[in-house]
């Protein structure tokens, strides 16, 4: 066991961690945060991913130990105001859930990418969202609803 420093949305926490503890594992059963999916557990969903260091990862294939001294963002970190914040917004304006399971890892999938590019291509979107999967909603509402921001942010320039 080791006891590693984690910031996560903003609070840095102190865990012990075992050398296998995956920070889904971490998230999910040290600090609570269930926000954050476990679905295939192997690299193949996308429903476990989180931002580290503002990058989308799959925090069932990152080691709790990598993210030492580290910044996570999961999905409870975009509603720190208690509002749902404009990605969350366009998902729900659009109907892009059904079950659900899918939505905080499309959600954080598509935060990295308008963090980084806050003008992208639907080509770029696509490309951003491919390690994410959805069984409900044939991802044409999921796509509607992202390139619903990119519009809006048009419209506001
Ligand atoms: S649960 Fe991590 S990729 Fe499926
Ligand atoms: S809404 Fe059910 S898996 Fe995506």
């Amino acid at each position: 066991m080791e006891r590693v420093r984690i910031n996560v949305n903003e609070i840095d926490h102190e865990v012990e961690v075992e050398p296998w503890m995956t920070l889904n594992f971490v998230l999910r059963e040290k600090l609570a945060l269930t926000g954050t999916k476990k679905g295939c557990d192997t690299g193949g969903c996308g429903a476990c991913t989180v931002l580290l260091d503002g990058r989308a990862v799959y925090s069932c294939m990152t080691y709790a130990m990598k993210a030492e001294g580290r910044r996570v963002t999961t999905i409870e970190g975009l509603t720190g105001d208690g509002n749902l914040d404009r990605i969350q917004t366009a998902y729900a304006e659009h109907y892009a859930l059904q079950c659900g399971y899918c939505t905080p890892g499309f959600i954080m999938s598509t935060k990295a990418l308008f963090d980084a590019n806050p003008d992208p291509l639907e080509e770029e979107i696509k490309e951003a969202l491919v390690g994410n999967l959805c069984r409900c909603t044939g991802y044409a509402k999921i796509l509607e609803a992202t390139l619903s921001m990119k519009q809006k942010r048009k419209g506001r320039t």
